[in-house]
């Protein structure tokens, strides 16, 4: 597990099936990524690349969960109805309609722990955020922009989805029609409280 031996399911897609601009996003510097990303409500109707979608599933799974049980699903819409339904559950936020909609859910009875159910709670949100920030990032060194959605009625989303799981967040992905400059954040010494 330790030695020579290389995991090369971890790279997606499969090397034979990679496009030459892989390589670019593997050389993708993470500061550079986190330091550019923006929100954007404006998506171009370009349809999102099957291997980039891979790859920020990928990149969603390899987040840290709790315990390792991988307390979280993700919904792939590709519905325009179910979009629909998720821009109206998501208070009426036109731009949820996006080229890309993918739905992090709570799953906690993955999580096999023996803590109480609000532990396992707490645990299976934190897990469904933690994914999500990971594809958010993902996506944005695949050149793609993101807006997370936090505004949503989860009964009206479940509803939307037919599921049982309690949703954590929505995150809408594509082409921006202008890749925007990040916001100015708080300075860092205000941010930060040593004690
Ligand atoms: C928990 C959370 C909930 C959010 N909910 C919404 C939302 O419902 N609608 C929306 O347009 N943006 C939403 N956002 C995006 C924020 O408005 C955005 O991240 C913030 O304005 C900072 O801008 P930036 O992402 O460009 O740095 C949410 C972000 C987070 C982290």
């Amino acid at each position: 597990m330790y030695g020579e031996e290389k995991n090369t399911e971890l790279i997606y897609p499969k090397a034979e099936q990679a496009p030459s601009e892989m390589d670019d996003v593997l050389q993708t510097n993470i500061f550079n990524v986190m330091l550019s990303r923006r929100s954007q409500r404006k998506f171009e109707e370009k349809e999102v690349e099957d291997w980039k979608l891979e790859m920020i599933f990928a990149a969603a799974d390899t987040a840290p969960t709790a315990g390792g049980f991988q307390g979280f699903e993700i919904f792939h819409i590709k519905n325009s109805e179910v979009k629909q339904k998720l821009a109206d559950a998501a208070n009426k936020q036109p731009y949820v309609n996006a080229p890309v909609v993918l739905v992090f859910c709570m799953n906690p009875l993955r999580v096999k722990m023996n803590f109480s159910q609000d532990i396992i709670r707490k645990f299976s949100t934190q897990d469904a955020t933690l994914a999500a920030a990971y594809a958010q990032l993902a996506a944005h060194a695949l050149g793609l922009s993101t807006v997370w959605i936090g505004m949503i009625n989860e009964q009206d989303v479940m509803s939307a989805l037919g599921t049982d799981l309690v949703p954590s967040s929505i995150l809408c992905i594509g082409y921006p029609f202008k890749m925007l400059q990040p916001k100015p954040k708080r300075s860092l010494v205000e941010l930060i409280h040593e004690i």
